[in-house]
Order: C-alpha cells, then structure tokens, then sequence
C-alpha cells in the first residue's frame, strides 16, 4: 500500500442492495472514511447460482472497485463470503478483505443462552454450510438449524418489507425451524419450550434485515436476532485500526454508488435499505 493508502475509500460489494444495510453500519462507524458502494443489480440473485458463478461475479465486483483505489473490500454478501472468500483472498493479493459471515457467526455466538441457533440465508450459503462452519469453530457445541429463504430476495428488492404477502412467506419458512407458529401472537419462549426451539436467529443474508419487524412479530421478543450489519462494520474498524490504516481526515466521509442495472430503481429502493435518502443522481452505472 502506497504512504497515502489511509485516506482511500472503503469498497463494498453485494449482488444488489442488501449490502447497505452493512454499508449504513459502516457509514455510522466509521464516519471519517469514504465508502464506494458497487451492487450487481443486474445479476442479481447471486444466492441461487452455483459457487462457481457467484466466485466469477464476485471477483469481477472486486477488480471494479479495486481499479477505483480501495484500501480494504468489504464482501457485503453472505453468498459470496460463502463462495468466494478464498478466491477473492487469492485474487486481490495485498488487499484486506474482510466477509460478512465471521462477524455473524461471532454475533450469534454471543446472543445464544441455549445453543440452539437458526441461520436463515440464500439457498447457495445454505449449501455451502459456511455459518454452520463458523458457528461450530467457534462454540463446537452449538446446534445450528439452517434453512434457505431463497423468495425473501426479490421481495426486498421489490421494496416489500412488510404486509400479508411478506408474512406469509416469512411464517412458510421459519415453520419448520421454529416448529408450530400458530399460537406465535405472545411470541415464542425459547426458554419455556424447554430448550426446543432456537434462541436466535441469524440474518445470513444481507438481504433480510428489512424484514424484522416481520419477524420480531412472528417470532415475539425472546428470540434473539442477529444482523452481521453491526459486527462486520466493527471488525472493519478493527482491521484498519489493527494496519493504520484509518482515514485521518476530520471531514465526513464521502460515499459513491455504483450500479450494474439501473440507477433510478438502485436510489429509490436503495433507500430503504440505506435508510437515507438517495438519488439517481448520486448512482453511477458501471458495467464489470
Ligand atoms: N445479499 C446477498 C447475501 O447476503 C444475496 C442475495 C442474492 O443475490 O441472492 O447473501
């Protein structure tokens, strides 16, 4: 890295725009450092293509953002930490890189009273059995229930956070982790259940945290859920403290958006999972 390589941007990639629901977290750690956003919007989804397309997709996502300059990638997709970590590692020799399914696993571990932990993701990181991985290395004794929630993609990507549609599917696929959801309106008890049912519940897609208030009302308030959004900006922040490498500007930092599809519907439902406004005019169409 060259003496100035502090005061190059953060690059972040996903298959479209869940990743900024990790790029808000980032933007409220790390408010110094400037941030370029690239979301394949075109070819999304990622998580239901094999390992080997996705590794493809991802490593040109990263020679995007690293022809632009960036002092650390940040993987804000679940499915291609899942299939493409150690290429993109191999890839981008000298880069820092840092994927969003450690920080998760490392979450979870810390929420669970019981051991019991479900993951929900795309069917390819489901497959891919990486959060089962990391979440055993971690607590060897944990039981992880993973189940693919491949139909919640295109929902947030539609911009359906909520309503019947949405909850309905939501309760299709947490009903067979979280056992009869009939009676869920007190919300379940991990605890009273004796155990039986997981105490957390993992956003294994970067796609799903728009969808907890669907969940919190399926699930109640006693299971515990996690978004990697949060720990990721931290372990970010610690590997740039860790290679001094933090921006050492005291302006705000400056953040750009690159699109493969698009650039009106990636600011208008990109807001959403921003949680700021967004406009077109602030979205650059790339081609990879
Ligand atoms: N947001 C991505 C993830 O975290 C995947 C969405 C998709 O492209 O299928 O896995």
């Amino acid at each position: 890295m060259p003496v100035d390589a502090a005061r190059l941007g953060i690059g972040v990639f996903d298959s479209g725009m869940g990743g900024l629901t990790v790029l808000s977290a980032l933007m409220r750690r790390l408010p110094h450092e400037d941030m370029l956003y690239l979301g394949d919007t075109a070819r999304l989804p990622y998580g239901t293509k094999s390992p080997r397309t996705v590794a493809k997709y991802a490593l040109q996502c990263a020679a995007t953002l690293a022809e632009r300059r960036i002092k650390l990638l940040v993987i804000a997709c679940n499915t291609a930490t899942a299939s493409a970590l150690g290429d993109l590692e191999a890839g981008c020799p000298g880069l820092p890189i840092v994927g969003v399914i450690g920080p998760g696993a490392q979450a979870a571990c810390r929420a669970t009273k019981n051991n019991k932990i479900a993951v929900i993701a795309t069917e390819s990181t489901i497959n891919n059995g990486a959060y089962q991985k990391a979440i055993h290395r971690l607590k060897p004794e944990a039981a992880v229930v993973a189940q693919a929630c491949s139909l919640l993609v295109p929902m947030a990507e539609e911009g359906w956070m909520d309503g019947s549609i949405v909850e309905a599917v939501a309760r299709r696929y947490l009903a067979p982790v979280f056992g009869n959801l009939s009676d869920s309106a007190a919300g379940l008890d991990p605890a009273d259940s004796g155990g039986a049912y997981p105490d957390c519940l993992v956003l294994g897609c970067t796609h799903f945290p728009p969808f907890t208030g669907v969940f919190r009302k399926i699930l109640g308030s006693r299971v515990h859920i996690v978004d990697s959004a949060e720990t990721t900006a931290e372990a970010v922040a610690e590997a740039l403290a860790g290679l001094k490498l933090l921006n050492p500007q005291n302006n705000a930092g400056q953040t750009r958006f690159m699109t493969t599809d698009d650039e009106g519907r990636f600011a208008r439902i990109g807001e959403f999972f921003l949680g700021r406004p967004l406009s077109a005019g602030q979205v650059e169409l790339v081609d990879l």
